[in-house]
């Protein structure tokens, strides 16, 4: 794993969008995994001021992590309607390149086992960006989900409910219960994944995830298997690290370095 720890949001999102620029620039039909949620915003905001600069996306094919079952694409809250807000909308990317699970579908097993051969067919993913919830959850895998999951249904934790509400006008009672979300061992397919965590809130899924033990009790510990996860933090989400003074000087001394994106 390489930990690279940035003053603030802000620096977070201009790094992360140097990976993706870099990966774009040396393979125009890179395969993107995208993630929804408030921590990928000032990455997805420095990629859209990179595009209005000349980055083009036009090749380029984005896959969404997940989406609540019961929701049209067209719902305010929905996941596919966010990325396109926040994102998609905003880049020269065609909209039929922009996937993600129907939420609306009358067969969500179904949807889900389509979605999995979706990204398959389309090569695999070479850069996942990935956030994390309060209880260490990735996607939408929640504690206790297996390792090697695949895409499927997954229900939602009470916790994960009320953390999202603030997407429903604080409505608890209108966050689904049920989604569609790629799996543990989909997301460990991918060439690169890239896990974002900034503010306090994170500190304690952050610590447990990179210096835990690898527990289905944290799924985002699962990503200590990746031959190549970058964990990208704020000062406050690093906060609890052990070795924060450690990870501080190898990203400084070159140590580590960040390795190239998406390689085959
Ligand atoms: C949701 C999403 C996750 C996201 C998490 C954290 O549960 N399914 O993909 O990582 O929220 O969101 P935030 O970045 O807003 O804290």
């Amino acid at each position: 794993m390489e930990v690279v720890v940035l003053q603030n949001p802000a620096h977070v999102g201009r790094f992360v969008a140097d990976l993706v620029v870099d990966l774009v620039e040396r393979r125009p039909d890179a395969v993107l995994g995208l993630a929804t949620g408030s921590s990928p915003i000032p990455t997805y905001r420095e990629l859209i001021h990179r595009h209005r600069d000349g980055i083009e996306f036009q090749r380029t094919t984005t896959f969404l992590l997940d989406e609540y079952v019961g929701l049209a694409s067209s719902h305010p809250a929905s996941y596919r309607r966010f990325i396109d807000d926040e994102l998609t909308d905003h880049l020269d990317i065609d909209a039929s390149n922009v996937h993600g699970p129907a939420g609306d579908t009358n067969e969500p097993h179904g949807e889900a086992e389509r979605y999995e051969r979706a990204i398959a067919a389309a090569g695999g993913i070479d850069l996942q960006l990935l956030g994390i919830g309060a209880d260490g959850h990735v996607g939408f895998n929640e504690p206790m989900s297996s390792l090697s999951s695949r895409t499927r249904i997954k229900t939602l934790t009470n916790q994960t409910r009320s953390d999202n509400a603030r997407f429903f006008d604080g409505q608890l009672n209108d966050v689904p219960r049920h989604v569609i979300t790629q799996g543990i061992g989909t997301i460990l397919d991918a060439r690169h994944c890239i896990l974002i965590a900034t503010g306090p809130a994170k500190a304690d899924p952050v610590a447990r995830s990179v210096e835990g033990p690898l527990q289905a009790r944290c799924p985002a510990s699962a990503l200590q298997l990746h031959r190549h996860a970058t964990i990208v933090l704020d000062e406050d989400a690093a906060s609890r690290l052990e070795f924060i003074s450690y990870y501080k000087e190898a990203f400084a001394g070159r140590d580590i370095s960040v390795a190239p994106s998406g390689d085959r």
